[in-house]
């Protein structure tokens, strides 16, 4: 199984277009301009030629041209990706859909009950695409059932429940269930060998254990460094555990919760454009070069 990082920050990308916070200002100038990342999307496949998108991002038509194993170019219209699998309604992980509207067939897109509503009424993405290509939904069980998509096949995966809100334009964005958001446990069928993909981990819930303690890969919430960052650094006005996403530093924060986890590889994807981590100069990457914790970036190719 083969998993490429297609975009690996967090909403706004890095850059974000109207931040001056220290890392994007860095990010316009030689400092840090290689540094540059799309927003959050990952594409699988267990054979090379079919490919399921997870998530789709705002950025993907630059994703996309980036990565020419998406264009196999076998006709006139066509593409790798057969199906699309999406954690949650999230303007960064769904806006993508409409940037698909040209596909010659009805797109298979695999998510809960609770997010087709959403991208039915608050976000009506799938009512629009009805005026293009049309989409064929299948609902994901949320009981820890494992499926495979006929159109990429040898990849199984299992949609896991993650305690979140849904977001602000969703009619059930008081009232947060199951489904709201979701990580997902990657197997390839043949070889056995797994990733644990969940760009939103605002809680470390005792039933994701089981999952991320028997992945390869964990491929896990990057989005920023301290809880409070997005309020020291650009007025936001929620922290980042408000926001549904782990810091990395301090008590119960990411590097602590990883070192759970020393068995496979374990990669940081999803990061805000002020976590201080995109500087590969700063002290606090070095902290997680020592803790053995990766920072993915965009072209991020992961053999398993
Ligand atoms: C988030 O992950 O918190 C959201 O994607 C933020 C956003 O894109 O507005
Ligand atoms: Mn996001
Ligand atoms: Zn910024």
């Amino acid at each position: 199984m083969q998993i490429r990082v297609l975009g690996s920050a967090a909403g706004g990308g890095f850059p974000q277009w109207n931040c001056n916070c220290p890392r994007c200002r860095d990010a316009r100038t030689d400092k840090l301009a290689s540094e540059w990342r799309t927003q959050s999307s990952i594409a699988v496949s267990a054979d090379h030629e079919n490919w399921l998108l997870v998530n789709a991002s705002p950025d993907i038509r630059a994703q996309i041209l980036a990565t020419p194993e998406l264009q196999p170019a076998r006709g006139s219209r066509d593409s790798a990706i057969t199906a699309v699998v999406l954690m949650d309604s999230q303007i960064d992980h769904v806006t993508g859909l409409l940037m698909l509207r040209e596909s010659a067939y009805p797109l298979p897109i695999y998510c809960s009950e609770r997010v087709e509503e959403d991208l039915r009424t608050g976000f009506p993405i799938l009512e629009i695409l009805e005026h293009y290509c049309g989409t064929r939904v299948h609902n994901l069980a949320l009981d820890g059932q494992s499926m495979e998509s006929p159109g990429a096949p040898g990849v199984r995966f299992t949609p896991v429940p993650l305690t979140s809100k849904a977001p602000p334009y969703s009619p059930h964005r008081a009232d947060p269930q199951p489904g709201d958001n979701l990580g997902l446990m990657l197997e390839d069928r043949q070889t056995g060998a797994s990733a644990f993909y969940a760009p939103g981990l605002g809680e470390m819930e005792p039933h994701l254990h089981r999952w991320m303690a028997s992945a390869d890969v964990l491929l896990v919430d990057g989005t920023t460094w301290t809880d409070d960052e997005m309020q020291r650094t650009v007025d936001g006005r929620k922290t980042a555990r408000e926001m549904g996403h782990l810091p990395q530093d301090g008590p119960g924060g990411m590097i602590e919760q990883l070192r759970r986890y020393p068995r496979g590889r374990r990669i940081l994807i999803h990061i805000n454009n002020t976590n201080p981590i995109l500087d590969p100069d700063s002290q606090q990457r070095a902290r997680l070069v020592e803790e053995g914790i990766e920072v993915s970036y965009d072209g991020m190719v992961i053999d398993l």
